[in-house]
């Protein structure tokens, strides 16, 4: 098993229903840790910049203009397999195809809101963690 680390980004939907704290449980819970943190408003070019693989897609400026409607809660999380142990935790892009107990079951409403963001990839779970932190800020425990 590979440790690993990946980057989990509470969208401004969940932040707005006020449960980081629910969310933060259910990582502790799979036996991730958090060894970075911040929270942030997201401005127009840092969205864009973020999503700059998706500018081509129909949905682009939605996603962007969601994820600068509030702020956004962005941890680095670390663990055994944390790419993929992360996006199993998420459950499916559309909740409504996300499995029962996954965080887009239970806390999130549309495709388009979805709770939450995690990197696909190890390759780009790199590029993500460097685009929000520096490496001073990532504290491997
Ligand atoms: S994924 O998660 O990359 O496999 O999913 P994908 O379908 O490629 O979607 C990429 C991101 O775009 C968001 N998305 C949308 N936003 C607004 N409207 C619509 N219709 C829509 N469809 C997909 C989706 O939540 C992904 O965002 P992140 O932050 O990566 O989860």
């Amino acid at each position: 098993m590979a440790i690993e680390k990946t980057i989990s980004i509470i969208k401004p939907d969940a932040v707005a229903k006020n449960v980081i704290g629910e969310i933060y449980s259910r990582f502790e819970k799979a036996g991730l840790k958090i060894v970075a943190a911040k929270m942030k408003q997201l401005s127009q070019a840092d969205a864009e910049g973020f999503y700059a693989v998706h500018k081509e897609r129909p949905f682009f400026n939605d996603l962007v203009s969601f994820m600068t409607s509030g702020p956004v809660m962005i941890q680095v999380l670390e663990g055994e397999n944390a790419v993929l142990a992360n996006r199993e935790l998420m459950g499916a892009t559309n909740p409504k195809e996300a499995a029962a107990g996954t965080i887009r079951a239970d806390f999130a409403e549309s495709i388009d809101a979805n709770a939450v963001h995690g990197s696909d990839s190890l390759e780009n779970a790199a590029i993500e963690i460097a685009y929000f932190f520096s490496a001073e800020e990532v504290v491997s425990r």
